[in-house]
């Protein structure tokens, strides 16, 4: 059976992993163990992951900042694509985000994702922003 539930710190080692052979999926410096361990206290019980029998399948990275919703690193290992397990990941998160209070969320694709543009196009309820840009800062501002 498959079940859904918390990504804990334990789970660090089998998602680097599955990140790591997830073409699309760029590791940064925050998913280190001890970044990981942070974001999952700061947001908790938020981010989850699907299993079979110990098996990892797939996961997602939820937080929230009191006021919108962001999710990173969605992904379902290859062999189980299209078996609806990401749309029972997301329905899941939003949900539970919902019941904080959350009702919007955003996540960020790169424009050259494709398979990840695609995946987004086809969500109900998820529609692509023609009206934001985004702007980055990773220092302090001058
Ligand atoms: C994107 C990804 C998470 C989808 O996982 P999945 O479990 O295969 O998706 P689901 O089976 O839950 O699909 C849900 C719906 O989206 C559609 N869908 C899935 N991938 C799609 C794609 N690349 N393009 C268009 N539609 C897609 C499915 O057909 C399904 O449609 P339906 O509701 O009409 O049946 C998976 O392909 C993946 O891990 N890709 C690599 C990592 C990645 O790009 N992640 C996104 C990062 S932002």
């Amino acid at each position: 059976m498959i079940a859904i539930r918390p990504i804990r710190p334990e789970d660090h080692s089998a998602l680097l992993a599955l990140w790591r052979r997830t073409a699309g999926i760029q590791l940064r410096p925050e998913d280190d163990y001890d970044p990981f361990c942070a974001y999952l206290q700061r947001n908790p019980g938020l981010s989850l992951l699907c299993e079979r029998a110990d098996e990892l399948l797939g996961a997602v990275l939820v937080g929230h900042d009191g006021r919108r919703g962001y999710l990173h690193h969605l992904v379902v290992d290859q062999p189980f694509h299209g078996q609806g397990l990401a749309r029972r990941l997301l329905h899941q998160a939003l949900a539970q985000l919902a019941e904080l209070g959350i009702h919007k969320s955003h996540v960020f694709v790169l424009g050259n994702a494709e398979e990840a543009l695609g995946f987004w196009r086809a969500q109900a309820g998820w529609s692509a922003r023609h009206d934001i840009q985004v702007f980055s800062s990773t220092g302090s501002p001058e």
